[in-house]
């Protein structure tokens, strides 16, 4: 085995703070949508603390996008061009998951510096960081200040289009969290995922990083 340095300190700060912040939405955020039925803070604190914790997201995003743009490390986060050899290497990934890790097969992704998403992550965390989180923000602001931003909620079609996109990321993202932690757990060890995102090292095989 040998140590890799995969992820940076400001990906993990980054990476820490966003997870906790998310749980942290979601538990406001179905508090402030079932009203009535979940009743743990009172609704004013709730929708205070939504809208503070989305602000800390909002800037802590931006050291996310500003330490990638500033560093060679972007080229983790650059996509495969070849369709063919992204689908074969997505295909190769999700079989892995579904069914070859329970007869034993080793995982076909071997991690590298450069190189740290297999061909599944790197589409979804392209699709989560570029797109979705971005529209989250978007409308949770547009949201926070209806009467401001009333010309571009009208724009788009109303406040239940706004809503409604807003409720539809904010369900992806639960289960998003659940397969996350999940696949976090399918290191070489149970814990060996979570200590790298924690130190920013993984030990991984010689064979496989020599590649
Ligand atoms: C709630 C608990 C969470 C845990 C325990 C967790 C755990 C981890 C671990 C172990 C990694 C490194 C392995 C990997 O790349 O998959 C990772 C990476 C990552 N996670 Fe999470 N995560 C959590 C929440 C989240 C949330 C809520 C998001 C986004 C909405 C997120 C987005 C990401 C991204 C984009 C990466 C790659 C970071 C980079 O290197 O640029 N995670 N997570």
């Amino acid at each position: 085995m040998i140590r890799l340095y995969i992820h940076p300190l400001p990906v993990r700060l980054w990476h820490w703070t966003n997870a906790a912040g998310i749980v942290m939405m979601i538990l406001t955020g179905m508090q402030i949508r079932y009203v009535g039925l979940i009743n743990v803070l009172s609704f004013r604190t709730t929708v205070l603390l939504h809208n503070t914790i989305g602000f800390i997201l909002i800037a802590n995003f931006f050291l996310w996008l500003g330490y990638y743009l500033s560093s060679d490390r972007i080229k983790v986060y650059h996509p495969e061009l070849s369709p063919r050899e992204h689908f074969l290497g997505a295909w190769r990934q999700a079989y892995y998951y579904g069914y070859g890790i329970f007869k034993g097969d080793p995982n076909p992704f071997h991690v590298s510096v450069y190189r740290k998403f297999n061909p599944l992550q790197s589409m979804l965390y392209q699709i989560i960081m570029m797109m979705l989180l971005p529209i989250q923000f978007y409308t949770g602001i547009l949201m926070w200040d209806v009467k401001r931003f009333s010309a571009q909620v009208d724009f788009f079609g109303g406040i239940r289009v706004i809503d409604t996109v807003h409720v539809l990321i904010f369900i992806f993202l639960v289960f998003y969290v659940l397969a996350h932690v999940y696949l976090g757990t399918l290191g070489h060890t149970r814990t060996a995922h979570f200590k790298a995102m924690l130190t920013g090292y993984e030990d991984v095989d010689e064979v496989a990083a020599g590649e």
